[in-house]
């Protein structure tokens, strides 16, 4: 493995999954890296693991510097197993490190992976640990993502170690931000943040504020997948604080999907109004676009029109696949309406409304159904579905 130092004694010990393409339902098209961290000092400390894929070339990139059994402490900064599974392999290798965790992180381990973790200590923000001419600071964050999740703050060198925050789904030979592409760079993080963060962007404004107000500065943000942040990283720490605001454009965004074409005859119509009123507009046909890209259009978009042909009274499968996706992800701020072509009973464009209020999105009130194929007339009610949306997402 070629050395990559973040400064001195600090290196990245991680691997790159060249080939993961769904990431429990997440599509990664650029595949992905689960990054671990060694800092040597007077104590070596190893911070996160690898997915237990991995495990063996993860054992191979921290013997290129210390034996395992040499290493003093292992933290985990989250249990979920993208970080964690290669952990109870590392420890038996490493018996003379003390393994650090948040209280939950602790819990979730034994309930992961048995007893064996009893001997893990807890830390809890605020606390330090003093490793020679350096000091890990520890900052608990709770449902960023996960109830256990916590960022290790490397005192001296100003490096933030925050685990999935702010990371990007890339598998890259690079390592920095500086050494991709930056639009690349942007795009994957914003998918990442819309498919993983979303509905939880008040805890991640609440925790910016948070590090911010602790007068900690950021020269390095080392995420636990992708590039390391080292050009601008505020720039990540302000994209976050945008989309945590549900900061969106005057954009529209239509997802759907069609049987015999009318749907996709009706969503090309909308669009046309909606862009007659200088509104940009995304197009996104399920089976065509995934769930990942639909929500990454989504999330600076001030409108979404969703439409789906009625299949069995309700909605088409894919569109119920995407509905579901999409309230869990709960985008904030949005208008959201619905469209859809039926043949005798109807039932999709209802059905798509009420799970849209069961998940408390803001409902307009102009859903659109039309029978079989539509005529002129209903072209023109596309149409002016399209201005009407378009008009609401100009005041
Ligand atoms: Fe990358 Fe929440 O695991």
């Amino acid at each position: 493995m070629a050395k990559v130092e973040l400064a001195n004694g600090i290196y990245w010990v991680g691997v790159v999954d060249w080939n993961i393409r769904d990431f429990h339902g997440y599509i990664t098209r650029r595949g992905s890296s689960y990054n671990a961290y060694l800092i040597q000092d007077e104590k070596t400390v190893l911070i996160d693991t690898v997915k237990s894929t991995f495990c063996d070339e993860l054992v191979r990139n921290v013997k290129e510097f210390v034996d395992l059994e040499k290493l003093d402490y292992i933290i985990v900064n989250h249990v979920e197993m993208d970080h964690s599974s290669s952990l109870p392999t590392v420890a038996k290798l490493a018996k003379n490190a003390t393994i650090l965790s948040s209280e939950r992180g602790k819990d979730a381990l034994i309930e992961h992976y048995g007893h064996d973790f009893d001997r893990v200590k807890t830390v809890k923000s605020g606390d330090e640990l003093k490793l020679g001419n350096r000091t890990l600071k520890f900052l608990e964050a709770p449902m960023l993502h996960w109830p256990d999740s916590m960022f290790t703050y490397v005192l001296e060198d100003h490096i933030l170690m925050p685990n999935d925050a702010f990371g990007q789904h890339i598998a890259s030979g690079e390592r920095f931000d500086d050494q991709v592409d930056e639009h690349v760079l942007m795009e994957e993080a914003a998918t990442y943040y819309a498919n993983i963060l979303m509905p939880l962007g008040p805890l991640v404004a609440k925790k910016i504020q948070e590090v911010v107000a602790t007068g900690l500065t950021c020269c390095m943000i080392a995420p636990s997948h992708g590039v390391i942040w080292r050009k601008d990283p505020s720039k990540i720490i302000k994209a976050y604080a945008e989309w945590a605001a549900g900061t969106s454009r005057k954009k529209i965004s239509i997802v759907y999907d069609t049987m015999w074409g009318s749907t996709d005859k009706m969503a090309r119509s909308i669009a046309e109004g909606a862009t007659s009123q200088g509104v940009e507009v995304k197009m996104l046909k399920l089976r065509s676009a995934t769930n990942t890209e639909a929500m990454t259009e989504i999330l600076d978009s001030k409108a979404v029109l969703v439409g789906s042909p009625t299949l069995n009274n309700g909605m088409f499968p894919t569109v119920g696949y995407f509905m579901t996706y999409a309230a869990g992800l709960k985008p904030k701020d949005k208008i959201w309406s619905f469209f859809g072509s039926f043949g005798w009973g109807g039932g999709a464009v209802r059905a798509m409304e009420e799970m849209a209020r069961k998940a408390g999105f803001e409902v307009h009130d102009s859903g659109l159904e039309i029978k079989y194929v539509p005529d002129e007339e209903d072209y023109k009610k596309c149409f002016a579905l399209g201005v009407q949306i378009a008009k609401e997402v100009n005041k």
